[in-house]
């Protein structure tokens, strides 16, 4: 059994627009500053919570695009294979909202609806539709749209694909693929070319596995896709094509057993850094981050970031992205999902500050309310 499996399967919003009210002369004084509350109902502008999970943030021409996974409906535990043990609820789409302030967010639909009659389709409501992450490509004016593409049991363990003209779509199915048929990474040992029984080496012909996932842009313009592969064990960071349709083939292996998750990528002061979580289903853990000179490493390992209460949970949640503030220099925002496994149409969004510590390492710190001012 994959390590992905036994550790699956075995462990079995930010806030709806309010007002703070922080007391002032024992009378509660009405702050006119809308609040970040992490963890509360979050509305967008029709009233209706907000359906964006496992998300991932565009900033494009003034406004924020965010895509997540609608999750919508009864959780249900599938009955596919003795060893699955996970909940669920089935596919429905990508849900994008808009913002030009992060707060005020309105629904814009559903970008990339599930296909409903025909069960062979990638976008069948039984398959699986995570973590999706769109990018701009400034050379083929294209949005472009990632995600974990999967079967119900998490065994395909692909990349779909979507393009579109505007960043609201409709989105175009593509396909779904597994990355880097037959090529081995640049980072690659005689030893492990040797290790036949390994998921790098099982997987060289037919390409590796891919599931949890985020696609990073780089400042000239390069894109890399990073994906939980070999059963989950190691991540893989893949160079993107010149279009972001596919993977080139050059790619490495990152915290090689380490079964990071969720992975986030963001670059500051030249440095890149990712937030990921480890391996444990709907059920959260402790983050981790690390840094590197070069996305191609080496990477080095910087700890959990959250300090606190639950700091060893994630606040209760799981990383999804890392979002820069356009216009406010330093200014991080991470995003993250609490996942309610028996009823998951209603997780709640974690975002909070990204503070650095004077050599550069990030810290997330609790905060029940707080303000981008
Ligand atoms: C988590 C993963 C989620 C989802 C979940 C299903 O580990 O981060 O995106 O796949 O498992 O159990």
């Amino acid at each position: 059994m994959h390590e992905w499996i036994s550790r699956r399967f075995f462990i079995a919003g930010l806030s709806v627009l309010g007002l703070g009210a922080p007391e002032l002369f024992g009378k509660p004084a009405i702050s006119t500053v809308p609040q970040i509350r992490p963890g509360a109902v979050w509305a967008d502008t029709a009233g209706k919570p907000i359906n964006a999970h496992g998300g991932g943030m565009l900033f494009h021409d003034g406004t924020y695009y965010w895509y997540g996974e609608i999750k919508q409906g009864k959780t249900y535990l599938p009955k596919v294979n003795a060893s699955w043990g996970g909940t669920r609820v089935d596919v429905v789409g990508v849900s994008c909202y808009s913002s030009t302030d992060l707060l005020h967010w309105e629904n814009r639909g559903n970008v990339l609806p599930a296909v409903t009659n025909d069960p062979k389709s990638d976008l069948d409501p039984k398959k699986v539709l995570e973590r999706p992450k769109v990018v701009y490509n400034a050379k083929t004016k294209k949005f472009v749209l990632w995600f974990h593409s999967d079967s119900v049991n998490y065994a395909a363990a692909r990349c779909g694909v979507a393009v579109s003209d505007t960043p609201t779509g409709p989105f175009k199915y593509l396909g779904n693929f597994r990355p880097n048929v037959g090529q081995w990474p640049v980072d690659v040992t005689d030893a492990d070319k040797a290790d036949a029984q390994s998921q790098l080496v099982k997987d060289f012909p037919v390409g590796q596995m891919a599931r949890d996932l985020t696609v990073f842009v780089d400042d000239d313009a390069k894109a890399y896709l990073v994906a939980a592969s070999e059963g989950n064990p190691t991540l893989q960071i893949s160079e993107l094509s010149d279009d972001y349709l596919k993977t080139t083939g050059k790619y490495i292996r990152v915290f090689k057993g380490r079964s990071m998750e969720a992975p986030t990528v963001f670059k500051r002061n030249g440095k890149y850094y990712m937030i990921n979580s480890g391996c444990t289903a709907w059920e959260p853990n402790a983050a981790r981050s690390a840094v590197a000179d070069s996305i191609w490493g080496p990477w080095t390992e910087l700890g959990n970031p959250c300090q606190g209460d639950k700091a060893d949970i994630t606040f209760q949640s799981q990383s999804t992205y890392v979002l820069p503030v356009a216009g406010k220099p330093d200014t991080f925002i991470f995003m993250a999902d609490r996942w309610n496994k028996d009823n998951l149409s209603d997780s709640r969004y974690i975002w909070l500050p990204i503070t650095f510590t004077p050599d550069g390492k990030p810290e997330i710190r609790w905060q029940d309310q707080w303000s981008l001012q």
